[in-house]
């Protein structure tokens, strides 16, 4: 790419803010269901410390080469958000790019935990992401609703709660325009009930005999007073990366006795926070101890939106000013910009001519980078508030305007969504899609002649074999099971 580089996202360090009592230091703490930035000895919340979380993590960074190979591979350049770094590390985003380039299929694969009914752009920004995803791929997409995860995990909320607040959330991530030909949405709490989910169901129970206690317990932090279906629930948001937990997918019969081989082999990309890994860590160790072998889902992480208050603050639904809701009015939204956004900008006009701002703990100038795509007129803002040429003032009239603009898009499409669309989305079905029109690499034959498997990236040689074997035995008993009932018929 050859356009200015503007700043990446949320670099930011605000010690400014603080106006807490001394502390003491402490560090990050970063899993599942408690993201916390840390403070230094004074108690000022600093800056998420990302390289630092990857390096601790093992994943790997997103680099250029690998922007420049996307870019090469689909055709299409970087969404944003993968250029300014929102979008920062992955695992195996590369096998994802080998396997499109040979015409593969691939399934997406994200979620949300219902946790309140309404969103906010913290929220939406993930499944705009995917949603663009899916559009330069072309493939199939599942989306989560952990509303069992959520009761299990809040002992305020009941089940109907968060089953409430999951149709909620899927009407908020369908206005986002997702396609219905190519998107499965569901509830948990519905989908487990619905007799479409007997293999993912059973393939939840095969996992969760792979996994002792000792291994959840280091990945997630539990003791032994946890209540036991936070203990149990790691598998369901594991399995749901399985191709085969869903064969209605491909047409195929959710009710079969034996879950599809060939769908467990079939690859999966799973857009998350970074948060979210140690779930993904504990599937990618496992995915090949299946009965019916996947390859370890490849993962791209993004970083966790900056709050309004800034850097190191989150967006929480118990505070209404530290986030924009995608339920705001245009006041809300002008309120809340230039009275509760954290500002860069100097004390006075006169210092701010004199000294500048700083864009990189600016929030207004952070908003600007999610949503305005022209890098070149952002590196414009940058620069000009950097020297003090642009105010304050000027800054977050440009983000109040995009925010606007962007939140005015999203009622308007969300104002749609009926009841029975919602049903449309979350119905058991075949979906349809293309894929990649012009593979470039050869299909991967390796076990053509057992069968139809082909084996997916990630899969070993021998999982792979044991795929094909598998398949070709489910396919035999199923046709001994046909013929014998022919036969019982006449
Ligand atoms: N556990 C996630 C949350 O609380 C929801 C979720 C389920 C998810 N599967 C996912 C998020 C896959 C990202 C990708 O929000």
């Amino acid at each position: 790419m050859t356009e200015p580089e503007p700043p990446s996202v949320a670099a930011l360090s605000l010690s400014e803010t603080a106006t807490t009592e001394p502390k003491g230091a402490s560090e990050q703490e970063i899993n599942p269901w408690d993201v916390q930035a840390a403070t230094d000895d004074q108690g000022n919340v600093l800056a998420f410390d990302y390289e630092a979380i990857s390096k601790k993590w093992a994943t790997n960074l997103i680099d250029k080469a690998l922007l420049e190979r996307f870019e090469r591979v689909t055709g299409h350049k970087p969404h944003r958000w993968l250029r300014r770094g929102l979008f920062f590390s992955h695992r195996d985003l590369d096998r994802i790019l080998d396997t499109y380039e040979r015409g593969e299929d691939f399934l997406l694969y994200t979620g949300r935990g219902p946790s309140s009914g309404s969103m906010h752009i913290g929220h939406t920004i993930p499944f705009e992401f995917t949603k663009w995803l899916q559009d330069v791929f072309d493939v199939p997409l599942v989306i989560m609703l952990t509303d069992d995860e959520k009761a299990l995990f809040k002992e305020s909320l009941t089940f109907e709660d968060t089953l409430k607040f999951a149709y909620e959330n899927a009407k908020d991530i369908i206005a986002l325009g997702f396609d219905l030909k190519k998107t499965f949405i569901y509830s948990d709490i519905k989908f487990y009930g619905s007799g479409g989910a007997g293999h993912f169901v059973t393939n939840a129970l095969e996992f969760s005999k792979l996994i002792t206690f000792n291994q959840v317990r280091g990945a997630f932090g539990f003791d032994a007073s946890t209540n036991t279906g936070r203990i149990f629930f790691p598998s369901f948001q594991c399995v749901a990366a399985f191709g085969s937990s869903y064969p209605f997918i491909w047409g195929e019969d959710p009710q079969s006795d034996t879950r599809f081989a060939k769908l467990a082999a079939i690859p999966c990309l799973i857009p998350c926070a970074i948060d979210q890994d140690p779930y993904f860590r504990l599937v990618r160790d496992n995915a090949n101890r299946m009965r019916f072998p996947s390859p370890k889902p490849a993962l791209i992480h993004s970083k966790f939106l900056t709050a309004l208050q800034g850097a190191g603050g989150k967006m929480s639904a118990s505070n209404p000013n530290s986030a924009i809701y995608m339920s705001d009015s245009e006041k809300q939204i002008k309120n809340k910009i230039n009275k509760h956004a954290f500002s860069g900008g100097q004390e006075t006009l006169e210092l701010h001519r004199e000294l500048g701002g700083n864009p990189d703990i600016d929030v207004p100038y952070q908003y600007l980078t999610y949503f305005e795509d022209d890098d070149e007129k952002l590196q414009g803002f940058y620069d000009a508030y950097k020297k003090g040429d642009m105010l304050t003032g000027e800054m977050k009239k440009e983000c109040v305007d995009v925010m606007i603009a962007y939140v005015r898009k999203f009622q308007e499409a969300r104002s749609k969504v009926t009841d029975e669309i919602l049903a449309e989305y979350m119905k058991i079905r075949k979906l349809e899609w293309k894929g990649n029109p012009h593979p470039t690499k050869p299909k991967n034959t390796e076990t053509k002649a057992e069968g139809e498997t082909k084996p997916a990236e990630g899969l070993s040689k021998n999982a792979a074999k044991k795929a094909a074997k598998l398949e070709e035995l489910r396919k035999k008993k199923e046709a001994a099971a046909a013929a014998a009932a022919a036969a019982g018929k006449s």
